[in-house]
């Protein structure tokens, strides 16, 4: 027999047997559509913190003890022994694919980076100092002008070839985002490289001489998108998911779930905690502006720290930290900012204020200064997430669409307004 909750109302002594849905791992959630009918109340969660807006197999986290997995893989294993493509496939189909589905889906994506060309006009179009993000959103969603062959949602083919050519074509609209900002002219996906060497040559190639791909850069920015891939129900993938609640074509959710992750609160965090850094200056500064984050009458937050659901250390910012130290290492150079960057964690975990609210660095707190190493402009970090992130955001898109009890996503509200009034004519108001 399935598990219940029981809830009785005190007020009124009606009560209400609530399903228990089981989860593999975490805790079971309380099944509640049938409450407003039986007991008359709505229940309100601001910012979702207790709600789960769906049931899912991708991707696993428990934030006390500071755990990921993709399909049940600890992200420190996929870290260390996947690659991007690998990963991909996994969150898109549920298993690590064999050596030959492996060839057949990377074969798949590599077929797909090009772009329509019409799509480099439209690029042109953006005055040069555009926010690369903002490029980003306006091209992907104007993609299902470009691949309406294949934009039918309940055929199962059309929506993997969608899935494909997003995760394809990402980098390489990104980079003519990138090259446009510069002036520089468009560099064509190269299709014999791999996903982060196509991205690195398609950003920094120029015609005029040639480019060699430094396998220290190919090999950090592979492990960030691995790390960066999915994070189940956040802020992004969940408004992919409620705009494709009601049909809309995939360009349309992803270009939403990018304005999503663009927010400081989110992925735009990468380039805040840049700016921050940037800001202080010099560790001497560091207590100034501690004092500052703990200031409730102060906007500023310390970016990179804290989050909705780590309430340990983020396990992507744990592989990142050690990672800042070997690419740097690797690529000769020294970066007071990393210091800069560790004093101010050291000093943030010994303060009371974020020991209280378990407050500690995240994923986008030392991912800036790798970026930084490798030579990416500040503007493209979140362009960076954006790239990995689509591969958990067509992930969910999936998924959502093979889900049979799926409904359009509408929530309720509190209403706080007006009572009933009646219309005065303006001359006697
Ligand atoms: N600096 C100072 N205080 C903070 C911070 C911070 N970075 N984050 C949370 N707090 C405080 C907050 O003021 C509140 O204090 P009190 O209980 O006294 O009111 C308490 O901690 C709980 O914070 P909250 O705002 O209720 O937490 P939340 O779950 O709603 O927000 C967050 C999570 C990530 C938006 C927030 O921690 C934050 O703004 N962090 C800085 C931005 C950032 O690094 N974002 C990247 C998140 S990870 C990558 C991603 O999602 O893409």
């Amino acid at each position: 027999m399935s598990k219940t909750v029981q809830i009785i109302d005190p007020q009124t002594g009606k009560q209400t047997d609530l399903p228990l849905r089981e989860p593999t791992l975490g805790a079971p959630a309380i099944e509640i559509a049938k409450l407003p009918r039986e007991l008359g109340y709505w229940t309100y969660d601001p910012g979702f913190g207790a709600t789960a807006s769906c049931q899912s197999d991708i991707t696993y986290i428990d934030g006390d003890k500071g755990i990921l997995l993709y399909r049940g893989y600890p992200i420190d294993q996929l870290a260390e022994k996947s690659n991007f493509m690998e990963v991909a496939y996994l969150l898109l189909y549920g298993d690590l694919p064999s050596q030959r589905e492996f060839e057949c889906f990377d074969r798949e994506v590599r077929q797909h980076t090009m772009v329509h060309e019409a799509v480099r006009y439209f690029l042109e179009g953006f005055h040069y100092d555009a926010h690369p993000m903002a490029m980003l959103m306006g091209v992907v969603g104007s993609l299902a002008g470009f691949y309406h062959d294949s934009l039918d949602m309940f055929n199962p083919a059309d929506r993997n070839l969608s899935a494909i050519r997003m995760i394809a074509k990402m980098p390489t609209i990104a980079a003519l985002a990138y090259r446009r900002s510069i002036g520089w002219p468009a560099v064509y996906p190269k299709n014999s490289l791999d996903f982060s060497e196509r991205l690195l040559d398609m950003m920094f190639s120029v015609p005029s001489e040639p480019y060699e791909i430094n396998p220290v850069a190919a090999k950090a920015l592979n492990l960030l998108f691995i790390l960066h891939a999915d994070h189940e129900q956040n802020a992004s993938t969940s408004t992919v998911r409620l705009v494709g609640s009601t049909g809309a074509n995939p360009y349309a959710c992803v270009a939403a779930g990018i304005g999503a992750l663009w927010g400081p609160a989110h992925g735009g965090a990468n380039e805040a905690v840049l700016k921050m850094l940037d800001e202080i200056g010099h560790v001497d500064r560091v207590p100034e502006f501690i004092a500052r984050a703990k200031d409730k009458d102060d906007p500023f937050r310390l970016m990179g720290f804290g989050h909705r659901v780590y309430k340990n250390y983020d396990p992507r910012a744990a592989i990142i930290r050690s990672m800042c130290h070997e690419v740097l290492n690797d690529l000769g150079i020294d970066d007071p900012m990393l210091d800069l960057a560790m004093e101010l964690e050291r000093i943030a975990l010994e303060d009371e204020y974020f020991i209280e609210r378990k407050l500690y660095p995240n994923v986008d707190f030392y991912s800036g200064i790798i970026y930084k190493a490798l030579n990416i402009p500040v503007n493209m970090f979140t362009v960076m997430f954006t790239i990995a992130r689509t591969a958990g955001w067509v992930a969910h898109w999936l998924e959502q669409h093979e889900t049979p009890d799926a409904r359009i996503g509408r929530p309720r509200q509190v209403y706080t307004g007006h009572d009933t009034r009646d219309y005065v004519p303006m001359d006697q108001r």
